[in-house]
């Protein structure tokens, strides 16, 4: 066990996973879509908020714990899907898994993950979790994945409708991102100075996207990426789609990537349970706006009808309170999450998790509240969001 005492925030992580991570996978986690005006807009407009500071409220007796589509969670916060994680850290996602479930949050693997579905359950007792899913072309492929999600005990679906096609980002084409690396020299000079990944690599089996390696038909180049999904998303994904794969699925769906109060509109009335308010970290459509400056349109307009959840540039508690009090019910964590995976393993999850509860609780506490569920717009300053 190392100490971890001393890591207080999740820029500390950041530091550490980047000396300790390959180039090519911090970049890939660490990065947005060209200009990357959206990935820093994401952290950057939560500083903008302020809070209201209240004196003299009994703190005694505070609760973070709350529900996301009816389920559990100490703290309104759930690990997001993020593609290959499992090259942060040897079986990454196995890691991610055990720490939230030790933790009481959910953990969303994504369909681009290096564990699969199978080593989840197996790793973790069968412990439910969350399946992200992307629609392909290969509808063969994707009715085998949600029966292998049902038999791994998925509790909810996340369906990303944000990435058809991938956003162009400039650092993965640079370092010709494939998982695991390919022996260029360049990429050897680079591994040569992380021996503990290198460590934790040559000690798993697990390199390539375990969900699709051995289970998709006609997949040329697994290892890269760009290339699977130019070949197998669908650039033709509709609302069809989604019905369809809430009848194929028929437990609950949270609908991720909406941005837009009409597309709000079109979840809602689709009779998903959730949707998220995502540009995707940044990593998709450059020039949107942060989500966090999209969500009170969003909640204004569908929370009654169904949960809004957020992500997107979520690094502290103050963040989460934040989305909480302008209409999420509920926040995903991607990067603080690979920050603390790729700083050190399970226990770096654990610390970052830490982190985020404690802000989270102390901001509340300073703000006059002791639950989570009584948040609202009112410990927020006017005229600052
Ligand atoms: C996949 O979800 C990615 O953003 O790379």
């Amino acid at each position: 066990m190392s100490d971890l005492s001393k890591i207080t925030n999740i820029e500390d992580l950041r530091v550490i996973a980047k000396r300790r991570v390959p180039k090519m996978f911090y970049d890939y986690a660490d990065s947005g879509a060209w200009t990357e005006g959206t990935y820093r807009a994401n952290e950057s407009d939560f500083q903008k908020i302020k809070l209201r500071q209240r004196v003299a409220v009994n703190m005694e007796g505070r609760s973070l714990r709350t529900t996301m589509v009816g389920q559990e969670t100490a703290m309104p916060v759930a690990i997001a899907p993020t593609g290959l994680t499992g090259m942060q850290h040897a079986d990454g996602e196995i890691l991610g898994a055990r720490a939230a479930k030790a933790f009481g949050i959910p953990f969303t693997l994504s369909t681009m993950s290096i564990c699969s579905l199978e080593d989840i359950a197996e790793n973790t007792g069968r412990h439910p979790f969350w399946f992200q899913l992307y629609v392909m072309k290969d509808r063969d492929f994707i009715e085998r994945l949600i029966e292998r999600a049902k038999a791994a005990n998925v509790t909810a679906l996340q369906l990303t409708l944000d990435l058809q096609i991938l956003g162009q980002r400039h650092k993965d084409i640079k370092n010709g991102l494939t998982a695991p690396p390919k022996p260029t020299l360049k990429n050897l000079i680079n591994l040569a100075t992380k021996p503990r990944w290198c460590m934790g690599m040559l000690g798993t089996k697990r390199r390539t996207f375990g969900n699709i390696a051995g289970h998709a038909k006609g997949v040329k180049d697994l290892s890269s990426l760009s290339s699977w999904t130019a070949e197998q998303f669908d650039p033709a994904l509709s609302w069809a789609d989604v019905e369809w794969i809430k009848k194929l699925w028929g437990g609950k769906l949270i609908l991720k990537g909406i941005m837009d109060v009409e597309d709000a509109r079109l979840a809602a009335s689709s009779g998903a349970d959730a949707l998220i308010v995502s540009n995707h970290g940044g990593r998709q459509l450059d020039g949107a706006p942060s989500s966090i400056a999209a969500l009170p349109a969003i909640a204004d307009a569908v929370g009654n009808e169904i949960e809004v959840w957020m992500d997107g540039g979520i690094r502290s508690g103050q963040d989460v309170l934040k989305a909480r009090a302008l209409g999420a019910r509920g926040t995903m964590i991607g990067r603080s999450f690979l920050y603390g995976l790729g700083a050190f393993g399970q226990e770096g999850v654990t610390r970052a998790l830490q982190i985020i509860q404690k802000e989270l609780d102390i901001t509340m506490a300073f703000c006059g509240r002791t639950n989570i569920d009584e948040v609202d717009s009112s410990i927020l300053l006017p005229g600052t969001f």
